[in-house]
């Protein structure tokens, strides 16, 4: 992603502004010569890879943060239930908390979070009530979800979201995982999204996510950790995957076109 990060600014401009000249100016790669390429995801899904050693000189702008926070509101959830909660952690204090859990069995991941300039915390909630559920509704009111006819679109959404809650429960008895699942989609947008901000990520589940649970007090707030993204900016020389062809099995392994 470095030819991405060291253009990103201009380009992310450039989307929201006038696409001409940018190719000339040389400011896009060849690749990325229109704006339809631009917003082509397909680059980012290829072009962005896990970083195995960050510059630590490099921090992302706090204006990207912003944008950063909000892919991981954004993110789409089943029923919109959103049973996830963050921990970003951008100052050394932070980041240190969080590599604490790489100690004692994943030390080869512990660069990766002193040396990033954030590191997300992606945790998943442990239960799912009634009072959950109405939270989510009185934002849903709140945000005008209901607004043509209040009562009974906030009944039919309560009822749907309610009905999946309790097939989970009782029916599947997965609701943890079910959860669990929402927020690992939250990564994976999280991770494209990031890619196309220029910025470069590291996903980590080599992490004791009952350490940062404790560090954090996140089961206390009624979440466990799940996984750790790092982001920054790649160390061109030191960053092995940085260098070596991205593989991934052929379509005849991992698809049926009918
Ligand atoms: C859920 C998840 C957990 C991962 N855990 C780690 C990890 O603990 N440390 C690490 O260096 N890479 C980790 N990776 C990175 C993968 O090894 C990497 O995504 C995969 O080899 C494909 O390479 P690419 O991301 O460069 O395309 C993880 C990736 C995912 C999606």
């Amino acid at each position: 992603m470095t030819d991405i990060g060291n253009i990103d600014q201009q380009a992310t401009r450039s989307i929201d502004d006038d696409q001409s000249g940018l190719a000339e100016a040389g400011i896009l790669p060849s690749d990325l010569a229109d704006a339809d390429a631009l917003l082509d995801i397909t680059y980012y899904a290829k072009h962005r890879h896990t970083v195995k050693a960050y510059d630590p000189a490099r921090k992302i702008p706090a204006d990207k943060i912003e944008k950063v926070k909000d892919l991981l509101r954004y993110s789409p959830s089943s029923t919109n239930l959103q049973p996830w909660y963050f921990v970003l952690a951008a100052s050394e204090e932070g980041k240190e908390r969080v590599a604490k859990s790489t100690d004692r069995l994943y030390p080869f991941n512990r660069n990766s979070i002193v040396n990033a300039s954030h590191v997300v915390v992606f945790a998943s909630r442990l239960e799912v009530g009634e009072d959950f559920l109405q939270r989510v509704l009185e934002q849903e009111e709140k945000d005008g979800r209901f607004d043509a006819d209040p009562e009974t679109f906030r009944a039919q959404m309560h009822g749907g979201r309610s009905m999946f809650v309790n097939l989970h429960k009782q029916d599947m008895k997965d609701v943890q995982h079910w959860m669990d699942k929402q927020v690992y989609l939250n990564i994976g947008q999280f991770l494209l999204g990031v890619a196309a901000l220029g910025i470069d990520a590291t996903p980590m589940e080599g992490i004791e996510t009952k350490l940062i649970d404790e560090e954090f007090g996140l089961r206390e707030k009624g979440y466990a950790s799940l996984a750790v993204v790092a982001l920054g900016y790649s160390d061109e020389k030191a960053d092995y995957n940085a260098k070596i062809p991205k593989s991934r099995l052929p379509f005849s392994d991992i698809l049926t076109e009918v």
